[in-house]
């Protein structure tokens, strides 16, 4: 007798597990003093009295029994190693580009770029510059300018593409700038800094036409371009039946190269490359390479890095971890919205972001509202995110203080790496710290470096 299929309703991890990394467990108490001792600070924690670290997608990922065969039959040689050119087949398969410069990591693949094409007094302009990107365009005098559409904007508003560029915003920039002063458009697939919001092919390739049309190269800053084609199938009209890699090629098929951290969908712990059409721009970025990089069949990675990297850029592509991928965040998201529990919405690519600044209005933004939640989150489970916020982002340079644009808590998952019972644990102690979000309290800051404080702030409870 034949049976009649079925059609499975839980989504499960494409894997199993082969190798296996105890996590530690801690008690209140004992977060209470690492906390302290950390200056209230989590990015100063040591990561063993850490138990979910969603700190950071970028380079936490769990790599495949395919990579490590590649990484144990890697070729160490200092010119021309065959893991270079695995590496640069795989890059040019998917990105369809030329000239393929590895990099140590994204933002080296950002300096090379922005100091070559860049001058005082231009201006780039991207949908949001990730803050790397954002300090090389500035750190050669070069103005970033952010474009993403106003939705993209405002957390609690649905959208499909949040990360999209505003048209008419770009357009009427060129017109102000002047085409000459703008050596570059970019995209970030995803928006990171937006919310890990996806951007459209539609918008991709109005904005690579926008910017043709004037002469200026486009570019994509590509570090989660696998689950940007996810998003690209799932929601847009024409591509259901298209798989991610063709949607990925059509993607990098509108641009005159990209930057990327291979940290992310390079599905490796290290690693990045800068890719191009142009025979001259290639030609000046790998003599920059060479000076801070490395060999051009190198670029600051290790021959297995390059094998890594080279089969992981696949995996990312693959349908069913994008499937797995994707929903675990939505699952996430999804029981943290029945519960109401603010949030950025729809959930993005690679993290869910609590909405702190919706959850504590008792707590005012120069008392950093995210900043409680996330230590929050911390004492209650042991689990550490990022704040977005005040402590981020609220220093002028001239040292004042003004609230950012959003207090948010980045829960950012490491590829492959967490499982169904991890997300159920971590909805639970996010569920816990809202219950008692009236206990919470602001903070105050004690000791600040003069750029990017968060990382060595210290800091005091208040109250
Ligand atoms: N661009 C984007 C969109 C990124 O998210 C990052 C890194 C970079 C560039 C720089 O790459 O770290 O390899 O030098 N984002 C990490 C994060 C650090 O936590 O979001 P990198």
């Amino acid at each position: 007798m034949a049976l009649s299929n079925f059609r499975p309703q839980t989504i499960i991890e494409p894997f199993r597990v082969r190798s296996v990394e105890p996590i530690r467990f801690t008690t209140y108490t004992e977060r209470l003093a690492y906390l302290a001792e950390a200056g209230y600070n989590p990015f100063m924690l040591r990561a063993e009295h850490v138990l979910i670290d969603l700190l950071t997608d970028s380079g936490t990922g769990a790599m495949s029994s395919r990579q490590w065969a590649g990484m144990i039959a890697s070729d160490e040689s200092y010119a021309g190693a065959t893991s270079f050119y695995k590496f640069e087949a795989a890059v040019r398969d998917i990105t369809g580009f030329k000239h393929v410069i590895p990099t140590h990591q994204g933002r080296a693949a950002e300096h090379i770029l922005f100091g070559v094409i860049a001058r005082p007094g231009d201006v780039v302009l991207n949908n949001t510059h990730f803050d790397t990107t954002r300090a090389h365009v500035e750190n050669v005098g070069a103005e970033a300018r952010d474009l993403v559409i106003p939705e993209g904007r405002q957390p609690q508003l649905i959208h499909p593409f949040k990360g999209n560029m505003d048209l008419e915003a770009l357009t009427a920039a060129i017109k102000e700038i002047g085409p000459r002063r703008i050596p570059a458009i970019m995209m970030t697939v995803t928006n990171n800094s937006g919310g890990g919001q996806p951007v459209s092919m539609a918008n991709i390739r109005a904005a690579s036409q926008i910017a043709h049309a004037h002469g200026i190269p486009f570019f994509i800053d590509a570090c989660r371009f696998a689950e940007n084609s996810w998003f690209i199938k799932t929601r847009e009209p024409g591509y259901a039946d298209k798989t991610p890699l063709e949607i990925a090629r059509e993607m990098f098929s509108y641009a005159d190269g990209c930057t990327m951290s291979a940290k992310k969908d390079g599905m490796a712990n290290i690693g990045g490359f800068l890719a191009l059409n142009d025979d001259d721009l290639a030609g000046r970025c790998r003599h920059i390479e060479i000076l801070t990089e490395g060999f051009p069949t190198y670029g600051g990675m290790a021959g297995y890095d390059l094998e890594a990297i080279a089969v992981g850029l696949y995996e990312a592509l693959d349908e069913n971890y994008l499937r797995y991928r994707i929903r675990s965040i939505a699952y996430l998201g999804e029981k943290l919205v029945t519960a109401s529990v603010p949030i950025v919405q729809p959930t993005g690519g690679h993290a869910v972001y609590l909405d702190a600044r919706a959850m504590l209005p008792h707590i005012p933004a120069l008392q950093y509202p995210a900043w409680s939640l996330n230590n929050a989150l911390y004492l209650l489970g042991g689990v550490r995110g990022v704040e977005i916020g005040s402590v981020m982002f609220g220093r002028r340079p001239d040292g004042t203080e003004q609230p950012a644009a959003n207090e948010l808590v980045r829960l950012a998952f490491p590829r492959r790496v967490y499982t169904q019972s991890h997300v159920d644990y971590l909805a639970e102690v996010i569920l816990a710290v809202h219950a008692q979000r009236n206990r919470l309290t602001g903070y105050r800051i004690v000791y600040q470096a003069p750029v990017l404080r968060h990382f060595t702030a210290r800091l005091e409870p208040l109250g």
